[in-house]
């Protein structure tokens, strides 16, 4: 059994099969946090002596003995105005003035298969290796009932938290900070992994000593945000990508977040993690419960690369709800680098014909097919479609696409509106903003108000009618802008800061209605590139658009970052025209492959403006892809060089069952005269032996004159030799050259 009960010593203990975590309920009726890390078994309390330390208030049984506090005890879940003064959980006051609450264990349960989240995407139990555990603790002074609920994955070394408030005392409840997790972390020298970054830019890796104090990771913006991602790893100071104890924090929640990292004046950490508390109060009637997303939490002292793995398989089994979770993804092309809003049907039909013999299989429609939608400006939440650029309808296409043999994709953003469209006209309070006030905005669009059922119900119609009546095989769904000047017209002036919460509930309603609905259309998620890259999004999306920035060497530092938490099966990555739209940059054709294969892979180009040579680099890159799909999809990740610490960039994807493995290096920046590329390749079989298949160098102007390549084709090595001694690949020389290398186990 993954839970083990200690009914002697109050500890209960989650076993996965590498890790153990274990709480007790310490002498005065308080769930006491005692371990998470390597799998052990005993008891933990010894790590916790009695201690007495000047100004941490004690329990008010313990006022003699002293030696046991709120404010340096270990938490599962903080309460709040009782002592600890760290950083905490939870805020709340009842009508009668009442403020916090002092959580007493009142009872649990130990269940079978994994637990819901009501309204919200969680994990589910895939194949049938979790148990749930609930705890349930109250607050005499309000009557507020916390339930700390635990599901152990046993096999994934996974432990999911979520925690739901119930309002059994008598007076109304209003919370105004409510998060999902803490995670005390009582020894240890710990760092900060997290992942910043802007549009065009998102989920750049950044490591930091913790330091005394809070830092905060946080998005306010309604979305999880380009900015900063609701994902985090505390690391071990010496830890690097191959050993050093790792712990890893994911919200499955894709609106505004929190994470506070503290350490504390004893040297401990606390990581607290939820709902963002900004502009956010939630009213608890009595009877009325609230529930937190979950919080999927990880440990290993194998390393960060370890601990990406663990996600990685956990998110595609346990999240993704898709059937295209393990299928394979169809290779696409994208109008929109390629026209913007400068098409029509011909346009398209004539980007699909030249797309199709060079063995692309999907056209995918971006912005623009409905409505006056012309430019930014106009239309969207008009969800019919413009028969002046598409005379004949979306149908006529379809089939003209369909007869190609091509499969036909769509883009849609269904939770906007512009100020100028029939549906703002028509329901002008359906956009959130404050009334009397200017709102600020974003793209000139505006919010749909997503916390009214009546709103999520309209669009449903529309994307259900869009879907049902046409022959549609992918859909994009975008998302544009954040939320500003919140407000509801529907909600009372004591439920406003419910608005940005409800919106996301109405979000994911939608999703679930329309994804299960049409369960072999595959979606794509979007919101201008990765502003909503996080696992919420990732249990109706098997694949995410993941910048707005094509350019290859920026993709270089966004998918590498977006890998550390999430599986690159989920980054939509395409292959685009240069001079690159983003950048300016011009980056070898055969380059940009390599690195847009890291991913769900497509193009964004107008293959009119190509000459025959790239569209033959065009046939080549997608039957490498076609033939390395699944090892790239399916097979096990590692970042062999990040970009930020090098002047090349490499991973590697490896089998799992280490028969073969496919190596890429981009080099962005090439120097004179300079040693070969070396690299320690990882995750082979050390006693097998591995054949180079294929090497294959792209957007190398030259060879040295008396340079030969270390590594020829045909030729082999242990896998002992290329992880420990290593391999040195040939110098490049020009403008980001790369290597793709095939390796076979004979
Ligand atoms: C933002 C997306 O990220 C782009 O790929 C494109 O779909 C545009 N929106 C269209 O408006």
């Amino acid at each position: 059994m993954s839970i083990e009960l200690d009914a002697q010593r109050h500890a209960l203990t989650l076993h996965t099969v590498r890790t153990s975590y274990q709480m007790d309920l310490d002498t005065y009726g308080r769930i006491r946090h005692l371990y998470y890390g390597r799998r052990t078994g005993g008891h933990m309390a010894q790590l916790y002596p009695m201690m007495d330390h000047g100004f941490s208030p004690d329990y008010y049984a313990g006022r003699k003995s002293r030696g046991l506090s709120p404010d340096t005890s270990l938490a599962e879940y903080t309460g709040a105005n009782t002592g600890d003064f760290r950083v905490g959980c939870l805020r709340c006051t009842n009508a009668d003035g009442i403020s916090g609450a002092d959580f007493v264990y009142t009872g649990h349960e130990i269940l079978s298969g994994a637990y819901d989240v009501p309204g919200m995407p969680c994990a589910h139990d895939q194949d049938g290796d979790c148990q749930t555990s609930i705890v349930r603790l109250k607050d005499a002074a309000t009557g507020l009932e916390l339930h700390l609920i635990y599901g152990v994955y046993e096999r994934d070394d996974i432990i999911t938290r979520s925690a739901k408030f119930v309002n059994a005392g008598s007076a109304d409840i209003t919370l105004t900070r409510a998060l999902s997790v803490c995670l005390d972390i009582p020894f240890g020298d710990w760092e900060l992994l997290h992942f910043h970054g802007r549009h065009e830019m998102e989920r750049n890796a950044e490591r930091m000593p913790l330091m005394h104090g809070i830092h905060t990771i946080s998005s306010n913006r309604g979305a999880s945000s380009h900015h900063h991602n609701p994902f985090v790893v505390l690391c071990d100071r010496s830890a690097t990508e191959d050993q050093g104890e790792c712990y890893g924090a994911m919200l499955v929640y894709s609106g505004s977040h929190r994470t506070d990292i503290e350490r504390d004046f004893l040297g401990q950490t606390r990581v607290v993690m939820g709902i963002g508390d900004e502009m956010f109060s939630w009213q608890l009637s009595p009877g009325e419960s609230f529930d937190t997303p979950q919080v999927i939490l990880a440990y290993t002292h194998e390393g960060i690369g370890a601990l990406s793995r663990r996600y990685h398989s956990f998110l595609r089994k346990n999240i993704m709800r898709s059937k295209f979770a393990f299928a394979p993804r169809p290779v696409l092309i994208n109008n929109w680098e390629a026209t913007y809003f400068n098409f029509d049907a011909d346009k398209i039909v004539s980007i699909a014909r030249q797309a199709a013999p060079l063995g692309i299989d999907m056209l995918v429609l971006d912005d623009g097919w409905f409505g006056l939608r012309n430019d930014d400006d106009h239309a969207l939440g008009d969800w019919f479609v413009n028969t002046d650029k598409l005379p004949g309808g979306l149908d006529k296409l379809i089939a003209r696409v369909h007869d190609m043999g091509m499969k036909f994709g769509i883009w849609v953003e269904p939770e906007m509106v512009s100020e100028d469209s029939d549906l703002c006209r028509a329901h002008p309070d359906w956009a959130i903003r404050v009334p009397g006030r200017d709102p600020a905005m974003g793209r000139n669009q505006l919010v749909l108000d997503f916390s009214r059922p009546e709103v999520v119900s309209h669009i449903a119609d529309c994307l259900t009618r869009l879907l049902s009546e046409n022959e549609i095989d992918y859909v994009k769904w975008d998302m544009n802008r954040n939320i500003s000047d919140v407000f509801s017209h529907a909600l009372p002036p004591e439920r406003q800061g419910e608005v940005l919460h409800r919106y996301m509930l109405g979000v994911y309603d939608l999703l679930e209605r329309v994804t299960s609905a049409f369960p072999d259309v595959l979606f794509e998620g979007c919101a201008g590139g990765g502003g909503r890259f996080d696992a919420g999004m990732l249990a109706y999306f098997p694949q995410i658009w993941c910048s707005d920035d094509t350019d290859a060497v920026e993709r270089l530092s966004i998918q590498l970052g977006t890998s550390v938490g999430y599986p690159v099966s989920a980054m939509g990555s395409h292959v685009s025209a240069c001079p690159n739209h983003q950048t300016g940059r011009t980056v070898p054709f055969g380059t940009r492959g390599v690195v847009a294969m890291c991913g769900a892979f497509g193009y964004e180009l107008d293959p009119a403006k190509l000459t025959d040579g790239e569209k033959d680099e065009i046939r080549g890159q997608v039957a490498r892809y076609k033939r390395w799909q699944s090892l790239i999809h399916d097979g096990l990740f590692y970042r062999l060089r990040m970009p930020e610490n090098s002047d090349y960039a490499a991973w590697m994807s490896v089998r799992e069952d280490r028969s073969e493995a496919l190596v890429s290096v981009v080099q962005p920046h090439v120097h004179g005269n300079t040693p070969p590329i070396f690299l320690k390749l990882a995750g082979l079989d050390p006693d097998a032996l591995y054949r180079v298949e294929s090497f294959d160098v792209f957007g190398c102007t030259r060879t040295a004159p008396f340079d030969r390549s270390g590594v020829p084709v045909g030729s082999a090595y242990a896998g002992s030799q290329l992880m420990y001694a290593g391999i040195a690949m040939q110098r490049l020389f020009g403008d980001c050259p790369s290597i793709q290398m095939h390796l076979v186990r004979i």
